[in-house]
């Protein structure tokens, strides 16, 4: 798909619902296309696994996979975070977990986003329980505003496609309740939208 094929599907309708776009889709498609070089050359060798992290990892996992010239496999899992709305609920729960053993193999989390860092805290936790041979995290967005002085500051990812700034966004897998994901860019909904949404 090319940048202008989507630019003319996404004139107005749902785009419409945005304040701005922060990341449009030559822009995650070139970062994306540096992380999966990146990615190729730290694992040479080796076989990773790509734990991709419903449901917001879709778009992300589906293209990164692809930039990585590697055998590698795939898995997903799903963990609850936010709920319905847009603050943490600071509880992790597993609602799928993987298929299949990960004992000794070089595990690569792919996330849509780290906000508090609550859930990849939680994750990364569970799945070096299991006996992986190494367990790396690769977040499109990272919000490190939000974790400045607290807990969870050194939440770092191995691989981030960008810093976020401390705003509700939605796009490339990034929901609000539910809606949005399919937007092949990244924005911040406007007001009025989440106004509407919440009454
Ligand atoms: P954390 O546990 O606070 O780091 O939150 C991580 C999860 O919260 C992500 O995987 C997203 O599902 C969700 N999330 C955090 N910030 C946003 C946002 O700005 N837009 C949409 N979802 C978000």
């Amino acid at each position: 798909m090319t940048a202008e094929t989507y630019a003319e599907i996404w004139e107005g309708g749902l785009r419409n619902d945005l304040r701005e776009v922060l990341f449009d889709v030559e822009t995650l498609e070139t970062r994306i296309a540096e992380l999966g070089r990146q990615i190729t050359a730290d694992y040479a060798g080796r076989e990773p696994l790509l734990l991709g992290i419903l449901k917001g990892s879709y778009p992300f996992m589906a293209d990164l996979s692809r930039v990585i010239n590697l055998p590698l496999t795939v898995d997903f899992m799903a963990v609850s975070s936010y709920g319905a709305g847009t603050k943490s609920s600071g509880v992790v729960r597993i609602l799928k977990d993987l298929d299949r053993s990960i004992e000794g193999r070089h595990v690569i989390v792919v996330e849509d986003i780290i906000d508090t860092g609550l859930t990849l805290h939680y994750l990364r936790e569970t799945l070096r329980g299991r006996g992986p041979a190494s367990v790396e995290i690769a977040s499109l967005l990272d919000k490190k505003i939000v974790r400045k002085g607290k807990e969870l500051e050194d939440m770092d990812a191995r691989y981030v496609g960008f810093e976020c700034p401390d705003e509700f966004v939605v796009g490339y897998g990034l929901d609000f309740k539910g809606r949005y994901r399919n937007l092949p860019f990244i924005g911040v909904l406007r007001p009025e939208v989440y106004a509407h949404e919440l009454s």
